[in-house]
Order: structure tokens, then sequence, then C-alpha cells
């Protein structure tokens, strides 16, 4: 009699035996806000065009992680909708064997036009992010006017099942700390998830996060305030989230924490950039370059090599608690849900 022996690869686990099955994809580093603790108004030295990865380089360098253990994608930004025919990378990564979860992070300016053709591709779900409630306080914390738009995708994106929805929401004190509770009763009436972020150290903001940092603790604090949080597991969680929801409420309300380091130890994820460079941590300089080998003719057994190699330098955690910051921009699109 023949054993049937099953061939199935190694799962990418890194050197602190974290198994990884989570990849953010950034399509541009490209935006159409100019938030204040992300970007300069003049905006950042953007990638050159040549240097963007295609969306068959996207999917071929999705298909080597899909084939060693990685089941979810999310795409980032900058603003992933920016992008022209996203829809048609959904499309092509929701083919790819293996994958069985596909999000997007957006600023939600353009959700409500493209919310059909990216659901209809096989896009599960969104997360929108939004600061404020008030028109000419989003204007003056994204540098560009849009509220409207936003709640505009908000309202699409849960007409066509891209759920849950969440909303992530950057704390700053005197900027729009006075809203925490009114985001935390939406969720009374919304089947929306709101998640409070710290404001993190980049290079850009260092000055302005020193004074407008929030702790999660502050935020849990006021929010118990209006009633009692009752923790519940993160809707649909690959994330960092800590989640609590009121009683009998639709949605449920979270905080993101980055500067602990308590979830460095279950962290699941790596992050490719628009221009093709493997980043192994949120912040630190550990980054891999996989454009060229797939350039010179690697397939994809030759990324499968390099990730798995990777994995050696995925470091056990950030050190932002020792005041390390940013040294490259963006790093944040490894929090942001
Ligand atoms: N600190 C915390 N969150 C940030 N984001 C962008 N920059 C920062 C920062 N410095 C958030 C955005 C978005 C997600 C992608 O990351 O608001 O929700
Ligand atoms: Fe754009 Fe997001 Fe940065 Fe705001 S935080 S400028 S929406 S990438």
């Amino acid at each position: 009699m023949i054993d049937l022996i099953e061939t199935v690869a190694e799962p990418l686990v890194d050197a602190f035996r974290r198994p990884i099955t989570y990849l953010r994809v950034s399509v541009t580093d490209r935006c159409n806000l100019r938030c204040v603790y992300c970007m300069p108004e003049a905006g950042l030295p953007w990638i050159a065009k040549p240097d963007i990865l295609t969306f068959e380089e996207i999917t071929a360098i999705v298909g080597a992680a899909a084939s060693i253990g990685v089941r979810s994608i999310r795409l980032t930004g900058g603003e992933p909708l920016i992008r022209r025919d996203l829809e048609r990378l959904v499309a092509m990564i929701a083919a790819v064997p293996g994958i069985d979860d596909i999000a997007l992070s957006t600023n939600g300016l353009l959700l409500e036009a493209q919310a059909p053709a990216l659901a209809a591709a096989g896009l599960r779900r969104v997360n929108v992010s939004l600061d404020t409630l008030h028109a000419d306080r989003f204007t003056a914390i994204a540098r560009r006017p849009g509220l409207d738009r936003v709640l505009a995708g908000i309202d699409a994106a849960v007409a066509h099942g891209l759920t849950p929805v969440k909303i992530n929401c950057v704390v700053m004190r005197g900027a729009n700390d006075d809203e925490i509770e009114a985001f935390a009763a939406l969720t009374r009436e919304r089947a929306v998830h709101i998640r409070f972020i710290e404001v993190m150290p980049v290079v850009e903001n260092v000055e302005m996060q020193r004074d407008a940092w929030v702790s999660s603790d502050e935020v849990l604090a006021r929010m118990n305030v209006l009633g009692e949080l009752r923790p519940v597991p993160n809707p649909h969680g690959n994330g960092p989230a800590r989640t609590f929801a009121y009683d009998g409420a639709p949605g449920t309300v979270g905080v993101i924490s980055p500067l602990a380091h308590d979830y460095c130890e279950t962290c699941n994820r790596v992050r490719l950039s628009a221009d093709g460079h493997l980043k192994l941590c949120l912040f630190g300089d550990n980054h891999i370059d996989l454009r060229t080998p797939l350039r010179t003719g690697g397939g994809e057994e030759a990324i499968v090599e390099i990730l798995r190699a990777s994995m050696h330098v995925k470091p056990e955690r950030h050190f932002l608690d020792l005041g390390q910051t940013a040294s490259a921009m963006r790093a944040f699109s490894e929090i942001g849900g």
C-alpha cells in the first residue's frame, strides 16, 4: 500500500515563534489628504512611478506568501483608493488560493463611488479613518475638506456589506479629544466599530505628538462615564485593539495603544511597501527588497525563500517606549487596523 504524503509547505513562523498570517500591502504612498499627524502639508518625496509594484507583481508576492500560510491581506496606502482600478487588484488577490480575507484601510473620500465595484471584486471589509464629526475640524486636521464624503463613504460601505466597518480615530488633545464621547455614543445606534488610536511619533510630528498624546487608559475612563463597558472579542480581528461594548449596543469601541508593546507578543504581520520592500516591524529600518528579485526573473520560489529568510530579522518588538521614532514615514500604516 502506498502512503499518500501530502506536501504542505511549512508555514511562515518568525524567530520568536509567531506565525505570520497577515500581510499588509501598500498600493501607493500618495494621499489626497494631509493629516497633521501623518504628512507635511507639501506632501512627501513620493516614490517614483516606475518603482511602484504593478498589480501582477503584488499578486505574485501575495501568491508566494499565501503558499506558506498568509491568509489575510489588507490594502493600505497612502490612500489606496487613489490607485486606479484597485478593484482589479482585489479580484486578482481574491483568486489566490489560500487567501480568505481581503480588507482595505481608507480615508473614505473616494469610497462612496468605489464601494460597489470593490465589494463585487471580493473585498470583504473596510476600515475608515475619521478623527472628527465636525466639518471645520476635519479640514483643520486633514488640511483639506471632505467630512461629508467620508460619512457618505461609510454609509456606502455598510450598504454594500463591507462589514464590519471599523472607524479609526486618532485622538489628539485639544483637537478632537472632546469628541470621544460622541464617537462612542454612535456605537449605541449603529453597527460601527470605533477604535481610538494613540497618536504615534513619526518624524513629521514629533513635537505635536508630545503635546497631543492622550493615553488609551484616559480614553477608556472617559467612555466609561457614558455607561459600563464590557470587554468583547474584536469583531473580525487581526488587530491589536482592545474592544468593548455598551449594553445592547450594535457597535463596539476599542483602543489601540501603539506605544505599549504588549501586542508585539502576538504580532502576526508583515508589510509590503508600494515599491516592493518587505517591512518587518512597525518601526525600525529592517526592510527587504522583493522588487529587484521579482524584476530580475525570480519567481514565486525565490520570493518564498526570501520571506523565510526575513523571519530571522523580524524584531521581537519596537522601542517607541524608549524614544524610538519612525525613521521613515508611513510606518503607521502598520497600525490603523
Ligand atoms: N499615529 C497614530 N495613527 C496614525 N495614523 C496615521 N498616522 C498616525 C500616527 N502618527 C492612522 C490613520 C489611519 C491609520 C492608517 O493610521 O489615521 O487611521
Ligand atoms: Fe492620508 Fe491617511 Fe496620512 Fe491622512 S493619515 S494623510 S488620510 S495617509
